[in-house]
C-alpha cells in the first residue's frame, strides 16, 4: 500500500511548476489531490481544481471548503503559491513590497488559516511550505524575494510549534533554482538567455538546475506519515548550494 492512499491533500499553485509536480506526485502515490491556482484551466484529472486568489481572504476561504468538501477531509497542505520579485532595495517602491509579501507570506498565512480546522481532524496532519534557498543565502539582486522566503522559513518554525501538540507537522522545502516555467520567465528576459542559464547552473555544485520533480519528491518526503517525528526543519534541495563550498575546477 503506498504512503498516501487514503490522504486528501491541497496544493497550492498547482497548476504549474513545483507545485503541479507535486500534486501529481502526491496522486501517484494514492492521495486525492486538489490544486488551488489563480489559473487552474490546464489542471487535469484526476486532480480537483478550484479558481483562487491567495491575496484575497474570501477566495481563499471559498476554495477550501470547497476543495475540503469535495475530498472528504484534508491531511496535508502544501502552501506552494509564489512569485518572484528581482532587484535590491533600491529597486521596488511600497507598492510592489506589499504586493510580494501578500502574496508569497500572508498568501500562505491565508490558506492555512482556513485549512487549520480541518487538518485538526486528521490523524496525519502536515503542512510544507515551498520556501527557498534565498531565506538561507544572500543572492544578488533578490531583496524583496529573499525577505519573503526568510518570513515562510520563520513562519514554518513558528508554525510547527504552535500546532504540534495538536498533532500537525510543518516543514519547509528549500529549492535552489529548479527548472519550471518562472524560470524560463526569468530567463526569457535576460540579454542573453543561454549565458543566464549557464551561469544559474553553474552556481549550483551538481551543474545542473534542480528539477521539478525532484522538489515534489522532498515536498512528498515532508507530507508523508512515514515522516511522523520530523517537524519545525527546512529541506534543502539545491544541489548542494547553501552546504558546499567547491574549488573551481581544475584547481
Ligand atoms: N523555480 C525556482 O527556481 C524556485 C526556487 C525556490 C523556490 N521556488 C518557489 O516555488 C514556488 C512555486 O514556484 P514555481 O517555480 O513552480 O513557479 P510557477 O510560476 O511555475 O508556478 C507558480 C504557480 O502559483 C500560482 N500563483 C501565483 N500567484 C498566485 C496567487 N496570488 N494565488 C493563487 N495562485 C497563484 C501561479 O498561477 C502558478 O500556477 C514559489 O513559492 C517559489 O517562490 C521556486
Amino acid at each position: 500500500m503506498s504512503d498516501f492512499e487514503g490522504l486528501k491533500a491541497l496544493v497550492t499553485g498547482g497548476a504549474s511548476g513545483l507545485g503541479r509536480a507535486t500534486a501529481e506526485l502526491l496522486a501517484a502515490r494514492g492521495a486525492q489531490v486538489a490544486v488551488l491556482d489563480l489559473d487552474p484551466s490546464s489542471v487535469e484529472k484526476p486532480l480537483l481544481a478550484y479558481r483562487a486568489d491567495v491575496t484575497d481572504d474570501a477566495s481563499v476561504r471559498t476554495a477550501v471548503a470547497a476543495a475540503v468538501a469535495e475530498l472528504g477531509g484534508l491531511d496535508v497542505l502544501v502552501n506552494n503559491a509564489g512569485i518572484g520579485a528581482q532587484g535590491s532595495v533600491e529597486d521596488n517602491d511600497d507598492e510592489e513590497w506589499h504586493r510580494v509579501l501578500d502574496v508569497n507570506v500572508v498568501g500562505m498565512v491565508r490558506v492555512a488559516r482556513a485549512a487549520l480546522p480541518h487538518l485538526r481532524e486528521s490523524a496525519y496532519a502536515a503542512i510544507v511550505n515551498t520556501c527557498s534557498i534565498a531565506a538561507t543565502a544572500g543572492l544578488p539582486q533578490r531583496a524583496l524575494y529573499s525577505a519573503t522566503k526568510g518570513a515562510v522559513y520563520s513562519l514554518t518554525l513558528a508554525m510547527a510549534a504552535d500546532h504540534v501538540r495538536e498533532g500537525i507537522r510543518v516543514n519547509c522545502v528549500n529549492p535552489g533554482t529548479a527548472d519550471t516555467p518562472w524560470i524560463g520567465r526569468l530567463l526569457a528576459k535576460a540579454p542573453d538567455p543561454a549565458a543566464e542559464r549557464a551561469a544559474l547552473e553553474a552556481r549550483q555544485p551538481t551543474g545542473r538546475l534542480v528539477s521539478a520533480d525532484e522538489v515534489a519528491g522532498a515536498i512528498a518526503y515532508l507530507a508523508s506519515p512515514l515522516s511522523g517525528a520530523t517537524t519545525g526543519t527546512s529541506l534543502a534541495v539545491d544541489g548542494g548550494m547553501q552546504g558546499l563550498r567547491l574549488r573551481p575546477v581544475g584547481q
